[in-house]
């Protein structure tokens, strides 16, 4: 399959089956803007809990953090996002557009009218707002452009009220803005996205180990999510294309429809940021080491994370297509935990009073211990298995007359179609919850 079909195979199934949106498509859209309908938010909703019960609630060297999204505006002149956060700008001297220059197939051609492109400028990537009702230079205010600075503004609070010792770390999960000059494939590059960032705090002496402890525990969680190195490698990003903070950089790339892409990223950014704020602020950011009585400005290790990134490269290594009963089938192979919709439940029969009755009490009965079941009776059973298994969902329950004699339903596999028999009672000792 053609790589540019396959992207747009997801992409349509992603909208029928209630997956992702085109944001504002009522207006006629908005560039770079998505919505996550109900399968798309439970199945980001489980791509975020997998990462906080991993690397937040599951470890105890680590907190967790919600900050908000518009801080001072100072803290972006001491991260240096004022300065350096740009993209370089090439405007047509014809039509106007405005591209990426660093993307542009002819640097003196615009590539959709021919036109000549002007000279290259920095544009700043912030998105800017205006807070309070006066509209001058002392009310502007930033959309974070990532979640890490939250954190970095939160040191000396989560240091105040918990007093960790070193190594620890704060998580955070929440929205990030960019102004992408051209935001494009699907929900790859948007403006609005969300990110799941650690800044792990450490010793400078100790930062290759933890770099490398790090390195692993993202490829654990990545094979939890079920993405494995055949789709996804490391780039060591060389040290002159390093962001202005970074001493080292790993960029996990994913096979993605378009090319290979960067996924996720895991940075050793010294201690810059917090020595930046503790000059910036005047207030001491430092950690005092009471064995060797000495005072110091931790170093950091940041594995940071794209949620709408993590949620294609999901959706792309899930979907498949094979033959069943002699018909051509695509469905999302994802797995139980990452899954939507973990099971199934139908009626053999709408119109059967009886049936739908049981089936509504076994769905009861398997909706208590797995929240994310439905019950469906819509249209006959061959198509409501394709449904099924077009959502990804690994598991349909079928209660058919037999079930009124013995106690048994049909339990169908996803991947495979088998259907086997299987005692109510015993259901859920057959949904894998692994
Ligand atoms: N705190 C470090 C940081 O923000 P980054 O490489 O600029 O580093 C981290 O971004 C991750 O955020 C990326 O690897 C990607 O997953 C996600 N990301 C960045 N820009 C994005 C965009 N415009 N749209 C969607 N995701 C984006």
């Amino acid at each position: 399959m053609e790589q540019k079909d396959l992207m747009e195979k997801i992409a349509s199934l992603a909208k029928r089956r209630g997956f992702v949106y085109q944001g504002s498509e009522l207006y006629g859209g908005l560039a770079g803007s998505w919505d996550y309908g109900p399968l798309g938010v439970a199945l980001k909703n489980n791509l975020k809990n997998i990462w906080w019960r991993m690397f937040v609630e599951s470890r105890d060297d680590m907190y967790g953090l919600d900050a908000d999204i518009i801080m001072n505006p100072n803290v972006w002149k001491a991260s240096g996002h004022v300065d350096t956060f740009v993209d370089p700008l090439a405007e047509c001297e014809k039509c106007q557009r405005r591209f990426r220059a660093d993307q542009l197939p002819d640097k003196e051609k615009c590539p959709d009218c021919g036109g000549k492109m002007g000279s290259e400028r920095p544009f700043n990537m912030m998105l800017k707002t205006q807070l309070g009702a006066m509209e001058d230079s002392s009310s502007l205010a930033y959309l974070r452009p990532e979640t890490a600075q939250g954190i970095f503004a939160n040191f000396k609070n989560i240091m105040d009220s918990f007093h960790p010792s070193l190594p620890f770390g704060v998580g955070q999960i929440g929205k990030a803005f960019r102004n992408e000059i051209t935001p494009r494939d699907f929900i790859f590059r948007t403006r609005e996205f969300e990110q799941m960032e650690i800044e792990y705090f450490i010793r400078e002496a100790e930062w290759e180990k933890y770099f490398e402890n790090w390195r692993q525990d993202i490829w654990k969680f990545l094979e939890t999510v079920g993405l494995s190195p055949k789709t996804v490698s490391e780039f060591h990003v060389p040290v002159d294309d390093l962001a202005h903070y970074s001493k080292k950089t790993i960029d996990f790339e994913f096979e993605f429809p378009f090319g290979k892409s960067e996924l996720l990223g895991l940075a050793y950014r010294t201690n810059y940021d917090l020595s930046q704020h503790s000059k910036f602020s005047g207030t001491e950011l430092t950690y005092f080491d009471e064995s060797a009585g000495e005072k110091f400005i931790p170093h950091v290790i940041e594995p940071s994370f794209g949620v709408g990134r993590l949620f294609l490269a999901v959706l792309v290594n899930a979907y498949t297509e094979d033959e069943m009963n002699g018909e051509v089938r695509s469905y999302l192979k994802f797995n139980y935990k990452v899954a939507p919709v973990k099971v199934a439940i139908f009626p053999l029969l709408k119109n059967k009073p009886e049936l739908v009755a049981k089936a509504r009490e076994v769905y009861s009965l398997v909706k208590k211990t797995i929240p994310q079941s439905i019950f469906d009776d819509n249209g006959n059973i061959g198509k409501r298995y394709r449904r099924q298994d077009e959502i990804g969902t690994p598991y349909c329950v079928t209660i058919d007359f037999q079930t009124l004699d013995d106690e048994t339903v049909t339990l169908r596999d996803r991947d495979t179609g088998e259907q086997k028999r299987v005692k109510i009672v015993e259901l859920e000792t057959h949904l894998k919850s692994d």
